[in-house]
């Protein structure tokens, strides 16, 4: 084998997008540190204003993670004991920890199995009059369809909050931005993101200025002016060094994401007719920005693929293995193996292929190659 055949090709290098941006984050990081405002600072404040614009919403409240956005915007919104908020079973597991913050009952519901996002049926068939929110998950960076939702909750007093934590930038049905949406909605800042931190990050985005002030007061404590506490919040800040590292990646982002759908259309052309399920390509592909790229692999085989691409030095994931409801944690609340036939298939064959802006052609076409090579039998 040559050198560069044998050169690690990782899921995600966040070593390699650094490298280009290396010198004004440094720059930026110098800058808060000799200001030592290190919280809830002018970065913090401009970057709530650059990403409020970017998404297209009046408001965005930084926040400490994308957990922490799920959980003030639940809170914000109401949700509290005894309620129900329908979302995925096949998502990550901070939709559902957020619910149960609130002491909410969540009700997951199966996935569209071409596009593995909640299916909108599933939800018209899960709603009672306890349900008081749906979280729609724009998983992969493919944002899911709102109108049949807000059809759904229209007329029910059921609040939409979208979790937008994998879609900075998608672009929704309505042509608007995946986080403009619903009546409050989260992001993920979490490295790997397409808009990620060099540490924990996360953003609220809204149009209600009263759910913004007080999404606002519930980051810091919930205090409406230092030391004064109308309501009891939480330590979710987002800190400057962060902000202002965002505010640098929020420039470049489209152009990464542009990158992200051009890398996606060559895995679909060189994965065609390899015998693996690619994921499919909206008719507009603005509607994904590839967080991840994920295949399906039929037949028993994903995890023998995934073994075949690590020994070649070829980064995946599963995204994810345990849907929710078979999580052991959630055992309390009832699912069995079963309820959900489509998810559990999808949990059982899905594999993220290596995805982020600096993948070169060579790389991918040894992905793509090492992909067809296992399908093919050698
Ligand atoms: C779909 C989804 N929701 C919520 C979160 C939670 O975000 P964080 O890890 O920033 O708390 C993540 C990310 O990690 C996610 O992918």
């Amino acid at each position: 084998m040559t050198a560069v055949a044998t050169q690690e090709i990782p899921l995600v290098d966040l070593k390699a997008q650094y490298a280009t941006i290396r010198d004004e984050v440094r720059a930026a990081i110098d800058d808060v540190l000799e200001s030592m405002q290190l919280t809830i600072g002018p970065n913090v404040k401009a970057f709530d204003q650059e990403f409020a614009s970017y998404i297209g919403t009046k408001h965005s409240i930084g926040v400490g993670s994308g957990t922490d956005a799920l959980q003030l915007a639940i809170r914000a919104c109401g949700v509290s004991s005894g309620d129900e908020v329908i979302t995925v079973s096949h998502t990550f597991f901070a939709t559902v920890e957020a619910i149960l913050y609130a002491n909410a009952r969540p009700i997951l519901v199966e996935v569209d199995e071409k596009t593995m996002l909640i299916d909108p049926a599933a939800v018209a068939a899960a709603i009672t009059p306890r349900t008081k929110a749906i979280i729609p998950v724009h998983l992969y960076g493919r944002a899911v369809d709102l109108k049949p939702l807000k059809q759904i909750a229209q007329d029910r007093n059921i609040t939409i909050i979208e979790d937008a934590a994998q879609a900075h930038g998608a672009l929704l049905d309505d042509g608007k931005k995946a986080g403009s949406g619903g009546r409050v909605n989260c992001f993920s800042f979490y490295c790997s993101k397409n808009l990620g931190a060099y540490g924990e990050a996360g953003s609220i985005t809204t149009n209600d200025d009263r759910l913004a002030e007080e999404l606002r007061a519930l980051r810091e404590h919930g205090q409406s002016t230092r030391y004064y506490h109308p309501v009891i919040g939480y330590n979710a800040r987002l800190d400057e060094i962060q902000a202002a590292i965002l505010r640098i990646k929020l420039r470049k982002l489209e152009e990464w994401n542009a990158r992200r759908r051009a890398l996606a259309r060559m895995y679909d052309q060189r994965l065609a007719g390899s015998g693996v399920i690619v994921p499919e390509i909206p008719s507009d592909i603005r509607r994904h920005v590839f967080y991840t790229y994920t295949i399906r692999v039929p037949g028993g085989r994903r995890d023998d693929l995934r073994k075949y691409l690590g020994e070649r030095g070829i980064g995946t994931q599963i995204h994810y293995p345990v849907p929710i409801h078979l999580q052991q944690s959630a055992e309390f609340l009832g699912y069995r193996k079963g309820d959900m036939p489509i998810t559990e298939k999808v949990a059982s064959e899905v594999l993220s292929l290596p995805m982020f802006a600096e993948l070169t052609e060579q790389q991918l076409e040894r992905v793509a190659d090492s992909v067809r090579a296992f399908m093919k039998g050698n």
